[in-house]
């Protein structure tokens, strides 16, 4: 069944929990998609998991298009929603339409998603308005690292609590089809998920948000480094693909690699002609 902005919210309406992961290429997102995820997202994370980078800053358009366009060619299902990237669309509410336009255009994703609460309300109703359906994305927010001072859980004392609530409104208000919540209080997730029509994702935000996402390189042990709280390894992909590597390394070495089965044939008077 193809997911849609319609799908997604008769999940919230209907208590069914929104599955949502990150891919970021074409084979990751068929399996995905396969796996019968209702919604892949291409997260501007990838600049950790999949270049390199140490926080999603350096991401540029050009590597959301590349990565986003792989991925819708691989997942025929799931609603794809790709991360609008840093000074993509801060910079002005005009940068923020563009830009949103050539995700959808080049990159072939279904929605975008951005960073911000109520300061970004302006730039999610213009995109709306273009046709493009907004992802928000609230509470820790990676791309202001440098704001924060660091990766810490948002909304904890009565102040923060409030205007994470008055965000949520706001971006609602603004049209936004669906909104993450990032590093929340779960009791908080939970009231923000019940005062909301639209459906909340969360990423280490308790239960009781509409849905749940989570990279995939956490949840299925591909990356060694920081593993955040909010995390669950539910299998451990990366030691099969050790197991796998030393298994090659070792049969190649021995000389068991490659077996008769894995090569072509030529007949004999062939090779005798070539004497
Ligand atoms: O970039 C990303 O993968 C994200 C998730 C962590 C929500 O924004």
């Amino acid at each position: 069944m193809k997911n849609t902005i319609l799908t997604l919210q008769k999940q919230k309406e209907e208590n069914d929990k929104i599955i949502m992961v990150t891919a970021y290429d074409y084979t990751t997102a068929k399996l995905m998609d396969e796996m019968e995820v209702n919604t892949i997202l291409v997260g501007d994370s990838l600049g950790m998991t999949m270049l390199g980078y140490e926080d999603t800053l350096s991401v540029t358009m050009e590597d959301m298009i590349h990565h986003s366009a792989a991925v819708a060619r691989g997942a025929k299902n799931a609603f794809i929603v790709t991360d609008m990237p840093f000074m993509s669309y801060q910079t002005s509410v005009y940068d923020a339409v563009v830009n949103a336009g050539r995700l959808i255009k080049e990159g072939r994703g279904h929605a975008v998603k951005l960073e911000g609460g109520s300061a970004f309300a302006p730039h999610i109703e213009a995109i709306v308005k273009a046709s493009i359906p907004v992802v928000a994305h609230i509470g820790l927010t990676p791309q202001s690292v440098n704001a924060f001072g660091g990766f810490k859980v948002q909304g904890k004392d009565l102040e923060a609590a409030k205007s994470l609530i008055e965000d949520a409104k706001a971006v609602e208000a603004a049209g936004a089809c669906m909104v993450v919540l990032e590093c929340v209080p779960a009791k908080l997730a939970k009231k923000i998920t019940q005062e909301l029509h639209i459906p909340t994702i969360g990423i280490g935000a308790g239960p009781d948000c509409d849905g749940q996402v989570l990279v995939y390189q956490d949840m299925l042990a591909l990356y060694e480094g920081f593993r955040p709280k909010f995390v669950k390894v539910f299998a451990d992909a990366g030691k099969t693909m050790r197991d796998g590597i030393a298994a090659y390394i070792q049969e190649t070495k021995g000389g068991n690699f490659p077996a008769p089965e894995h090569c072509f044939r030529i007949e004999d008077r062939v090779m005798e002609s070539l004497d």
